[in-house]
């Protein structure tokens, strides 16, 4: 997909805003303050609903009150038809518009798949497994229509399973959940598993170019003892779940487990190397999203240059521009490896006003 019109009003310190793009790649630049990271966030929530950096509906508002408004004309192509998509918020009520409709966040998230990669994306290696099940499921999500009612039904069985555990319910209460939370988590996993597989050669193809060394592995861990079926590992676990009043084994304790040279990472690899490394994971599962549901994610790259050498800087950078889908990248200036890419859109964000950049 790519997004050929942004409009936004009082949003953060965008009064307004307007960007009109048909490049696949675009370059934005300004200086601390200017407003980078705000213009990638409006273009994520034409996406997601919501911003990366974990604010708010609020919290974007910006001085005009607490209201902000954000469009887009969005298309797939130059042939396709182009939508609308507009997501407002005001006194505390979000409202999403696709096509003139009121439509939900679910509609945008199909819509418009739209991933980021900014600095505080070093949660997904350095944080707990929360993160890397939402990168694994993104893409679980876009390329397999199963996914989303599978998951409804894990959560519902999950919630009545753990509402049984809290109400001290006899076994053969517990019984009435468990094959099918056992049945809808096997399948997850399932999925899951089939994704890693599928991007997994083509996030070592990226880790080969942008980390240049070392060998990384990625094992998912499926939540419950290895070689179980979930439901006996649900059988097995009653008594300890009972006393936590929680399920302790099955999808929504998975891991995507990575390794490099065969140790753990955290606290082990560099900034730069986390850069490149959520780089590689993301660059291959929107390769392979795209290459699957025919519609390649809008990339987001927020701070391009920090944390990284010239050198890496020029491989990620020929890595986004081999990308298929719509970039927007952000930087100080256009210097360095950036001033080499002749075909991309370029513009300047200052103090919230954003212009074309000859
Ligand atoms: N809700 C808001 N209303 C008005 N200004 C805001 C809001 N949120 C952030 N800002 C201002 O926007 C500026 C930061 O914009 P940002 O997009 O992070 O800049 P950049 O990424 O170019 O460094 C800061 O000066 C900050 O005070
Ligand atoms: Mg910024």
């Amino acid at each position: 997909m790519r997004i050929v019109q942004l409009r936004a009003q009082n949003f953060r310190l965008f009064e307004t805003l307007s960007l009109q793009t048909h490049c696949r790649l675009n370059f934005i630049f300004g200086a601390n303050a200017a407003g980078k990271t705000s213009l990638l966030e409006a273009l994520y929530t034409l996406g997601r609903g919501k911003s990366f950096r974990g604010s708010t509906p609020g919290e974007l508002a910006g001085v005009a009150g607490r209201h902000w408004l954000v469009f887009g004309r969005v298309e797939a192509a130059d042939t396709e038809p182009r939508h609308r998509v507009g997501v407002r918020w005001q006194d505390g009520v979000g409202q999403v518009r696709v096509d003139g409709q009121a439509a939900r966040n679910l509609d945008l998230l199909r819509l418009l798949p739209v991933q980021v990669l900014e600095p505080g994306m070093h949660r997904m290696l350095q944080e707990g497994p929360s993160y890397r099940r939402s990168f694994l499921d993104w893409g679980v999500f876009h390329v397999e229509p199963s996914f989303l009612p599978t998951w409804s039904r894990y959560r519902r069985a999950l919630r009545q399973r753990n509402q049984a555990l809290r109400q001290n319910a006899s076994d053969r209460e517990l019984a009435v959940w468990e094959p099918e939370l056992a049945e809808a988590g096997e399948r997850l996993d399932a999925l899951r598993r089939t994704h890693l597989a599928d991007i997994g050669p083509t996030v070592q193809d990226h880790v080969r170019v942008l980390l240049d060394e070392g060998e990384w592995n990625f094992e998912l861990l499926s939540g419950w003892g290895q070689g179980l079926a979930l439901r006996e590992a649900l059988l097995r676990q009653r008594t300890a779940d009972r006393r936590l009043g929680t399920t302790q084994a099955g999808p929504h304790r998975a891991e995507l487990r990575v390794r490099a040279g065969g140790h753990g990472i955290r606290h082990r690899i560099s900034r730069g190397q986390q850069k490149l490394l959520i780089a590689a994971l993301l660059l291959a599962q929107c390769t392979v999203i795209g290459r699957s549901a025919g519609r390649y994610p809008v990339l987001l790259v927020d701070d391009f240059g920090a944390e990284l050498a010239e050198r890496y800087q020029a491989t990620l950078l020929a890595a986004l521009v081999r990308y298929p889908g719509q970039v927007f990248v952000t930087a100080f200036e256009r210097s360095g490896v950036l001033a080499t890419v002749a075909d991309a859109a370029l513009f300047h964000v200052e103090r919230g006003v954003l212009r074309p950049d000859s």
